[in-house]
């Protein structure tokens, strides 16, 4: 369902993002958030960060993959080149053309992880995100939420390959970087949205599809 704008100009599509620490199951989540959109008759583009254009995946690659040590300043901006070419090359164009677009992972993922986690200036953090996506934030935010020794401990299981350079921290970083994300949703609250993850998944998709019907009508 493609709603028109002014003059028979498509209207503006939507940006949802989805995010949490490893092993809430934003993946499963993901498919489940896209089926429901399409089934109202979106078109929706699903896609992630880091990562989304063929250049922000080389960077994505390099982020996660990296051996030589990257601080966590080189990590931020990092972050936030691949983003620049994401929202200009994919994100904003396909909002600006009509069409939902579903992310997982977006700024707010900066503010938890490089923010909380790393203890980067917040306010840094900010001048970044104006710098590179202004008026475009998210229209919703679906923050999965789980105590971090349980969802870490279904990352380990689900996990084929090496951990990566983030899965390799430990438990107290994903304890900040959760504590980052509930001072997001109290900070936004209409915006970002949490969702139980802990709890069985059919209950979690339930949790999904009331907040995606009452946030985004139509
Ligand atoms: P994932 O997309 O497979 O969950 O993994 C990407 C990793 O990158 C994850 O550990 C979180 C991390 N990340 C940040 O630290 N900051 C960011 O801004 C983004 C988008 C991801």
């Amino acid at each position: 369902m493609t709603d028109t704008g002014p003059r028979g100009t498509p209207a503006r599509g939507r940006f949802i993002t989805v995010e949490g620490i490893e092993g809430v199951g934003k993946t499963t989540s993901l498919e489940f958030i896209r089926a429901h959109l399409a089934a109202a008759g979106h078109d929706v583009l699903v896609t992630r960060e880091p990562g989304g254009t063929p250049t922000a995946e080389r960077l994505r690659e390099v982020l996660l993959e990296s051996a030589e040590p990257i601080g966590p300043q080189a990590e931020l901006l990092l972050m936030f080149a691949a983003r620049s070419l994401h929202v200009d090359n994919v994100i904003r164009p396909a909002v600006e053309a009509g069409r939902w677009v579903l992310c997982d992972r977006f700024t707010d993922a900066t503010r938890a992880y490089q923010g909380a986690g790393r203890g980067l200036d917040v306010a840094w953090i900010e001048r970044l995100a104006d710098a590179v996506h202004a008026g475009l934030d998210p229209d919703l935010t679906l923050w999965l939420d789980a105590p971090v020794e349980i969802a870490l401990r279904r990352a380990d299981q689900r996990r084929s390959g090496e951990a990566d350079r983030f899965e390799r921290e430990r438990e107290t970083f994903f304890e900040r970087v959760r504590e980052g994300y509930r001072e997001l949703a109290m900070r936004w609250p209409d915006r970002v949205r949490r969702v139980d993850a802990a709890v069985p998944v059919e209950d979690v998709r339930r949790a999904i599809a009331v907040i995606l019907d009452e946030a985004l009508p139509g």
